[in-house]
């Protein structure tokens, strides 16, 4: 068969530590940067993503996700796309909830050139999207954080947000398990300017909410619990894991802020995309959902991080307002990401070279 005449063809294999290696020398937050304000003016591809989600054998609720995207800036195209995959029950058994590959093809053959771990990018890169909310929507030099959950996605936040916000004095800790909280707390101290932070462990999720100025639930919950009375005057929510905030404080919130409304609104599982059918979320330009009629007190989404970055909405307008930022989490910043890296990587001879 034609299968055999061909010539083979090589790829890049990066592992875990492969990524981590090559990526001390990428600027995380700005390659998400450059890719939100490519988004933003329309110079990416963004498609729906795929959701499958199943019970194991052993009662768990698991789910693959796969997130293709392309960004088009002057130049190359960069093609892409992360699948990554969770069981909630891998924390118990001692390895990460979620895992997975993220790959890119060339942009002209569309072979693959690369392929890489994706949870130590989707982490950094989802801190990457708060480092920057935090710069546009928070209030002036933010000393106070509370982080809600205290996995992967916790420390990565708490190792960028450290040295982004350099103004951070004192972080409140809470997880379920309170030994993940405490693992934080030293985490944080181990962290280079660690030591200017005074970390506390809450004994709930109210008590690690009430004094922050900046608020990050990290969590794996689908019910929403973080009323609007919990968060204080110029809070910054920003609900990495979607589901945290009841309906009450999204609508009771100055300033609702999001990645993307596609991803948001066609997503039927999460809080924002939830509010949208119901009624009770109105998208970007004050329209309810097709179909759907508005409820009293329905609120707006204000605007995109995007929108924030390229000077198009002007991101925090008072000291005392309350804001959210939802990111959703889009495959074009996985890419984006991965392409820095894998540039370093070949540069620097990092990774495995297989045949496909
Ligand atoms: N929006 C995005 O772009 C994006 C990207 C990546 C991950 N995430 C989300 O971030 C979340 C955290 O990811 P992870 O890999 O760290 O997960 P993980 O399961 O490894 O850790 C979550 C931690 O939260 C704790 N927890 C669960 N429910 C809690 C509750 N009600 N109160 C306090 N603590 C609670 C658990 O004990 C655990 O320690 C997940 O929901 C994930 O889907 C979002």
């Amino acid at each position: 068969m034609d299968f055999e005449r061909y010539p083979d063809s090589s790829f890049r294999y990066l592992t875990r530590a492969d990524v981590i290696e090559a990526a001390r020398g990428v600027d995380i937050v700005a390659a998400v940067a450059d890719a939100l304000r490519l988004h933003s003016t329309g110079r990416t591809v963004l498609p729906e993503e795929a959701y499958l989600g199943w019970t194991t054998p052993e009662g768990d609720s698991a789910r693959l996700l796969a997130m293709p995207g392309a960004l088009i800036p002057d130049g190359r195209p960069v093609v892409g796309m992360k699948t990554i995959n969770a069981s909630l029950g891998n924390p118990g058994r001692g390895i990460p909830r979620s895992q997975g590959f993220t790959l890119l093809l060339d942009p002209e053959t569309a072979r693959p050139v690369v392929l890489m771990e994706a949870a130590y990018i989707s982490a950094m890169r989802t801190a990457a999207v708060t480092a920057l909310a935090v710069r546009h929507l928070a209030v002036d030099a933010p000393r106070s954080l509370g982080v809600i959950g205290c996995g992967p996605l916790a420390q990565a936040h708490m190792a960028l947000l450290v040295t982004t916000v350099p103004t951070l004095r004192r972080v409140t800790v809470y997880d379920l398990e309170r030994s993940r909280a405490e693992a934080l707390g030293a985490f944080i101290a181990t962290l280079p300017g660690g030591e200017k932070i005074e970390t506390v462990v809450a004994d709930g999720a109210r008590e690690a909410v009430r004094d922050a100025e900046l608020v990050v639930p990290v969590t794996t919950v689908t019910e929403g619990y973080i009323e609007p009375d919990w968060l204080r005057p110029g809070a910054l929510v920003c609900h990495v894991s979607l589901d945290d905030l009841t309906e009450a404080a999204v609508l009771a919130a100055s300033t609702v802020v999001v990645d993307d409304w596609s991803l948001v609104r066609d997503d039927p599982r999460r809080l924002l995309g939830r509010m949208h059918r119901a009624g009770t979320l109105l998208g970007p330009d004050g329209t309810p959902r097709d179909g759907v009629t508005a409820q009293p007190g329905a609120r707006r989404v204000d605007a995109t991080l995007g929108e924030l970055l390229t000077g198009d909405h002007p991101g925090r307008r008072d000291e005392n307002e309350v804001i959210i930022s939802n990111p959703f989490g889009m495959s074009v910043l996985d890419v984006a990401v991965a392409d820095r890296i894998h540039t370093r990587a070949a540069a620097t001879g990092i990774g495995t070279l297989l045949t496909l």
